[in-house]
């Protein structure tokens, strides 16, 4: 399967603490609303849940590594093509389909995030407090 192509693209931020405009609004306004992100060379996912929430999450699965880009859109989350857990827009795992039902251990699996907000007509991220970016894969060169 061809890597989506990124939207938009890459874009290279050296200014800490500071909101980002990544693209706007309208350019989720689609059926599956997904569009993969390279912020400072991390690898995200754009997305929205059903509930109109956004989420910027890492890229991959932190079971696997599977390329969330090609997850579903489902349960007001985003679920894992290959197995299938599932992530809200904080990237807190909420489902881990395998586990036994009891199973209390998808508490404890979060991917990492960065602050999203909606203004204004674009969507904007944050690289400061509370954002997660140094703890999402670099994309090779
Ligand atoms: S790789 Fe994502 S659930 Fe296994």
């Amino acid at each position: 399967m061809a890597d989506p192509a990124p939207i938009p693209a890459e874009l290279q931020i050296d200014a800490p603490q500071t909101w980002v405009r990544l693209i706007e609004s309208a350019a989720l306004d689609m059926p599956r609303p997904l569009i993969p992100v390279r912020l400072n060379g991390k690898r995200l996912v754009l997305f929205r849940d059903e509930a109109g929430s956004l989420g910027l999450i890492g890229r991959n699965c932190p079971h696997r590594g599977a390329d969330l880009c090609y997850g579903r859109l489902e349960d007001n989350g985003l679920r894992c093509p290959f197995h299938g857990w599932h992530f809200d827009h904080t990237g807190q795992c909420v489902e881990q389909p395998a586990e036994p039902e009891d199973s209390q251990m998808y508490k404890a699996i979060k991917i990492p995030m960065i602050p999203v907000e909606e203004r204004d007509g674009s969507i904007w991220a944050y690289l400061g407090t509370g954002s997660d970016a140094e703890l999402i894969k670099e994309a090779p060169a």
